[in-house]
């Protein structure tokens, strides 16, 4: 019996050490990338944060040891750097990459669209050329809803078309999602997983990592979280007169903890499957403006002043995913919801709205 037990305890071993991954985590400090990290830490994996800190900050590493127990290793980095990627993902012995690096503001893009294609796609380019050169053939990528454009049916699965974005940024997410279609027909040892986000929000229930936008923020939550905590004085609400039932814009909100535990889902179905998909990641239903204003409201019992505005340009006025090919494919399924994702925003802004006052 002891022999038997033995046995069991060896193939239980041999199957921790098999499942047990060092990723390379490329924007692992931001706001995705750093709940990925927690995430993964909590699984037993290894994350490798590699980043430019171009919208991050250093300390956002030890807030992950804080939160984990575990402090990651950290190289400041740029993902068009293809020496030093080439030399990390060799001396690391990384297994897999989940590539989270790229700017992602809308407005911006617009007005800087050389800036986007370069640091997304051709990093990404130089990205997949490094991992390449030294075997490694495992990608999950961060992809976005964006990718749908103006939905044509709600709501929206995986098979609905691609390739009609309204903004530069959402252009660089669908070129990314080809080069890596093209990439896995070209070679079949190449296994991608393209993650499509909808909306997400919140912040980890510690509130130590979370999402704080320099300058004016151009997403909903962290400008309510601003205004309950009276750093901006009301919400512009864009549009009220949409096809919805407020008349306000209504999204798929999807809490980053969710979001982020998708991704450690995602990844033995990268290690056991070849070849390109792309799943979506979200609740399955939508909350409008209004009713997210509301969550937050009672969330952080402060009250927050509208300003009704006209519709912004290239908004749509409403999207939300079938995210059932995330449930059978990764196990995975969305368990926050909207109180949740307000509640831990709004304790992520008190907090850092204590930090910045005694500084
Ligand atoms: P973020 O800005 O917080 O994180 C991106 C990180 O990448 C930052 O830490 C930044 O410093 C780093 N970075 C940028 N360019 C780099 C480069 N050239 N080399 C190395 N590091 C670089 O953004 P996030 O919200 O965590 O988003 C992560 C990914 O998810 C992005 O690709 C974004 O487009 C995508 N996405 C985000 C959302 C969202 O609402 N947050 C929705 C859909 C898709
Ligand atoms: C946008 C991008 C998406 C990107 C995401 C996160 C588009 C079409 N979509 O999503 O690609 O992945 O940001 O970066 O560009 N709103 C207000 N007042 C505000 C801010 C927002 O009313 O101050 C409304 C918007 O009009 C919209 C909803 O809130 O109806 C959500 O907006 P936002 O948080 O910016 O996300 P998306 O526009 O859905």
């Amino acid at each position: 019996r002891a022999a038997l037990r033995c046995d069991a305890l060896g193939r239980w071993v041999v199957h921790v050490i098999r499942t047990i991954m060092r990723v390379l985590l490329t924007g692992g400090m931001g706001f995705i990338g750093s709940h990925t990290a927690v995430s993964l830490l909590e699984a037993g994996h290894e994350p490798i944060l590699y980043d430019n800190l171009s919208n991050a900050d250093r300390s956002v590493v030890d807030r992950i040891g804080r939160i984990t127990g575990h402090t990651p290793t950290f190289i400041e980095g740029d993902i068009r750097d293809g020496a030093l990627l080439k030399q990390v993902l060799r001396n690391e012995h990384i297994e897999a990459v989940i590539h989270f690096a790229g700017l992602k503001a809308v407005g911006e893009s617009v007005g800087k669209p050389l800036e986007y294609f370069d640091n997304n796609v051709s990093g990404t380019i130089k990205l997949l050329e490094a991992m390449r050169s030294v075997g490694v053939k495992r990608l999950i990528f961060s992809s976005s809803s964006t990718v749908y454009g103006t939905p044509q049916h709600l709501p929206l699965t995986e098979a609905e078309p691609t390739g009609e974005a309204t903004n530069p940024y959402g252009r660089t997410k669908i070129h990314i999602e080809e080069i890596l279609a093209d990439l896995c027909r070209s070679d079949s040892e190449w296994s991608v997983v393209c993650l499509r986000y909808f909306n997400p929000i919140g912040a980890h229930p510690s509130g130590l990592i979370g999402e704080d936008p320099n300058g004016i923020p151009n997403n909903l939550l962290p400008y309510i979280a601003r205004v309950a905590s009276g750093r901006l004085p009301y919400l512009n609400v864009f549009g009220n007169d949409y096809d919805t039932p407020d008349g306000t814009g209504v999204r798929d909100f999807i809490h980053v903890v969710d979001l982020a535990q998708g991704h450690t889902d995602a990844l033995p179905y990268a290690v056991s499957h070849t070849g390109w998909i792309a799943v979506n990641l979200g609740c399955g239903r939508g909350y409008s403006v209004l009713e997210v204003v509301k969550a937050f409201e009672d969330a952080s019992g402060r009250r927050i002043p509208l300003h009704f505005a006209p519709r912004r340009a290239g908004d749509i006025a409403a999207n939300w995913c079938d995210p059932t090919l995330a449930l059978k494919l990764f196990g995975w399924k969305a368990k926050f919801g909207i109180e949740d994702m307000c509640r831990d925003s709004w304790h992520f802004e008190s907090l850092l709205k204590t930090e910045c006052e005694t500084r």
